[in-house]
C-alpha cells in the first residue's frame, strides 16, 4: 500500500470533485463545505482554500488553514483541515484539525494514517501542542486519536449540541 498526504490544489480538481460528493456535508462536527457544489463552484472553493493555506483573504472570524487529501494507491480516501492557529472559539471547540474518511473507505485504518500525516504537517509548521475535539460518543474518532498518541485533556458537556465533547492534545515533538 502506498499512501501520500497532499495539499488540496486546483490541479487535482477533476480527480477530487466526485470524491468530495461522497463525503457527507456534516457529520459529528466535521463539515464538508464542498458537498453539493457544482463543478464551477467547487473550483472556486478550491481557489479559496488555496488562498487560506497561504494566509490570504481570511475572514475575521476564521483562521488560515491548509486542506489535505490522503491518497492510498493514488485514490483519494480522506481529507483533513489543519488550522494554522486557534482563535478563542476554536480553543473551546474545533481545535486544529478536522478530518473525515469517505464512507466507502472506513474501517481500514486510514483515519490513523490521515491524522498522523496531518500531525507531521502541523509539526513542520511549528504547531505544538495540536488540539483535536471529538464527541465522546464518536467511538472511531476517539479511538483514532488515542491510537495516534492523543492525550485526553478534558471531557465536558456541550450545551448547544447536548453532547459530551472531548479535547485531545498531541505533542508534535514526539512524532517521527
Ligand atoms: C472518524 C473517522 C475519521 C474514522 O475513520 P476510519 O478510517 O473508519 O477509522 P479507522 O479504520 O482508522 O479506525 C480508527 C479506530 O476506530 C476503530 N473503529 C473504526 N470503526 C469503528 C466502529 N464502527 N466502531 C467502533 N470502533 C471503530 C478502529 O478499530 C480503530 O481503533 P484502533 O486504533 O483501536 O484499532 C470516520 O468514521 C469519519 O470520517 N467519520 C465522520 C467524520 C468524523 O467523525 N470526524 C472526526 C471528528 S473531526
Amino acid at each position: 500500500m502506498k499512501y501520500e498526504l497532499r495539499p488540496l490544489t486546483l490541479a487535482d480538481a477533476d480527480k477530487l470533485y466526485e470524491f468530495y460528493q461522497t463525503i457527507p456535508a456534516s457529520e459529528n462536527g466535521a463539515a464538508n463545505k464542498a458537498f453539493g457544489l457544482t463543478k464551477p463552484q467547487f473550483i472556486e472553493w478550491i481557489k479559496q482554500k488555496e488562498k487560506s493555506a497561504r494566509g490570504l483573504d481570511v475572514r475575521d472570524d476564521r483562521v488560515a488553514a491548509t486542506t489535505y487529501v490522503l491518497y492510498v494507491d493514488d485514490v483519494p480516501v480522506g481529507r483533513s483541515n489543519l488550522r494554522h492557529y486557534l482563535n478563542a472559539a476554536l480553543e473551546q471547540d474545533g481545535g486544529h484539525i478536522g478530518l473525515s474518511v469517505a464512507p466507502q473507505y472506513r474501517g481500514r485504518g486510514y483515519s490513523k494514517i490521515l491524522l498522523h500525516e496531518t500531525l507531521k504537517r502541523a509539526k513542520e509548521k511549528g504547531i505544538n501542542p495540536v488540539l483535536v475535539f471529538h464527541f465522546a460518543d464518536n467511538i472511531p474518532a476517539c479511538k483514532m486519536s488515542e491510537s495516534v498518541g492523543g492525550k485526553l485533556m478534558e471531557e465536558r458537556f456541550q450545551e448547544k449540541r447536548g453532547r459530551l465533547i472531548r479535547k485531545y492534545a498531541f505533542d508534535t515533538s514526539l512524532l517521527d
